[in-house]
């Protein structure tokens, strides 16, 4: 006995059929791409429609793997436009059997700099979204159609820095910056419609994602594009912050799992396979890069940073779902498609990005000592 039916004796018969039709916001994006690509690679007739702005972290190309392929491709359409624009979101939302929220600003020194684009996609975006799906279950509901299940992709950050034990789903959150704060008043507003419009929805809240696509505004890839290039690599305050690394496929997979199988109303806990030091990721990419520790800048920290997040996973094990990836496994992979992928990175470090590495590190570089 394989699949759906394995999953139906295992009493958890799945709530969205593996051909559905998904709309996919976000899905130019580096988890979003990857959430795509698992999802049509893996699952026959199912179909996706991505909505994505398209800003400096959407790129068409994160999904050219998929738009080139001749199966692939026919299941796959793509739209570009914003999340908080209703006229746009309204049709979209109507023609689909689920949402997978993706769509936010995920970079949280941008959102110390500029957070204003951050509480529109977070909050008015997810509102607009929101209405949709409530009006076109409402539809359906007359029509004797189930409801179109609602997923907003959160993240571990909403319950604040954890210096000791794990986080578990019925804790208070504690955002403390305005990316944070952000993610958690967009699940306050998905809560709301549960308890008020009786909307199908679930939230999961991942942990610290690295892989293939991610953005070189991140940790893990700015530190393999720089080391690439032999340019600093600057380290934030001690570097013994603590995360909890989940590869992005790994990241996908689960979220598709909550979506399928995940109980309307509940949040679910995405932890990693790692957790590890700053100062030990650094080590290990660089290893594994073969560069020296000499690259490494102490700099001034981020405002506000926090010291440790850690998940308590047992919410989703529970609903049958294990990572696959060890973090030896998934950097050393990351570490190849940035070396086999240049054109991509040195793409996105153009334009603007000059601009904001000046903004974000140029004074910090200029203070920084051995680390
Ligand atoms: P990303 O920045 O790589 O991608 C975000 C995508 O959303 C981009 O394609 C962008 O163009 C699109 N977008 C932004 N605003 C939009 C709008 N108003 N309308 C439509 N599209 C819009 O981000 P990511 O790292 O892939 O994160 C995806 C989601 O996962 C986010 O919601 C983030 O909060 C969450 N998350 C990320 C991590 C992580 O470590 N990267 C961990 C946990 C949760
Ligand atoms: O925990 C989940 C979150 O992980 C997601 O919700 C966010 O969208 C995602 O960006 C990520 O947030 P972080 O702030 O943890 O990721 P970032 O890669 O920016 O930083 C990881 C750690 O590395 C953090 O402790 C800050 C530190 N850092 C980061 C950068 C960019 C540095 O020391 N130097 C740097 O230049």
């Amino acid at each position: 006995m394989g699949g759906e039916a394995a999953e139906a004796a295992a009493g958890r018969a799945a709530r969205i059929a593996p051909t559905a039709h998904l709309l996919v916001t976000g899905g130019a994006g580096f988890i979003g791409s990857a959430y795509v690509r698992e999802v049509l690679g893996r699952r026959d007739g199912a179909r996706i429609t991505v909505l994505d702005k398209l800003t400096y972290a959407g790129n068409r190309a994160n999904l050219a793997t998929v738009e080139s392929d001749p199966e692939l491709a026919p299941r796959l359409t793509f739209v570009q436009g914003d999340i908080a624009d209703a006229p746009t979101v309204e049709p979209l939302v109507a023609a689909v059997d689920a949402v997978v929220n993706f769509a936010a600003e995920s970079h949280v020194d941008r959102s110390i700099l500029d957070p204003e684009a951050f509480l529109r996609t977070g909050v008015i975006g997810v509102h607009v979204l929101l209405e949709a799906v409530r009006v076109a279950s409402a539809d359906r509901a007359v029509a004797g159609r189930p409801p179109v299940r609602f997923l907003q992709v959160s993240t571990d950050e909403v319950y604040g820095a954890v210096l000791e034990g794990r986080s578990r789903e019925g804790d208070p959150v504690g955002p403390r910056s305005p990316y944070s704060a952000a993610k958690a008043a967009g699940e306050l507003l998905v809560g709301s419609y549960v308890v008020t419009h009786g909307l199908d929805a679930v939230v999961t809240r991942g942990s610290n994602t690295y892989g293939p696509y991610h953005h070189p505004e991140k940790l893990i890839p700015l530190f393999i594009t720089n080391a690439i290039d032999d340019l600093p690599l600057p380290l934030y305050g001690d570097g013994l912050q603590q995360r909890d690394w989940l590869y992005v496929s790994d990241h996908a997979g689960a979220i598709d799992h909550v979506l399928r199988h995940g109980a309307s109303g509940e949040t679910y806990n995405l932890p990693g396979s790692a957790e590890m030091t700053n100062r030990e990721v650094v080590a290990a990419l660089l290893a594994e890069l073969s560069k020296p520790w000499s690259l490494v800048r102490s700099v001034p920290d981020r405002p506000g940073h926090d010291r440790r997040y850690a998940l308590d996973g047992s919410k989703l094990a529970a609903l049958g779902w294990r990572n696959a990836t060890s973090f030896a496994e998934g950097l050393a992979e990351t570490v190849r498609w940035f070396r086999a992928h240049e054109p991509w990175w040195r793409a996105a470090k153009s334009g603007d990005w000059d601009a904001y590495y000046e903004r974000q590190y140029g004074a910090r570089l200029a203070a920084s000592t051995e680390a």
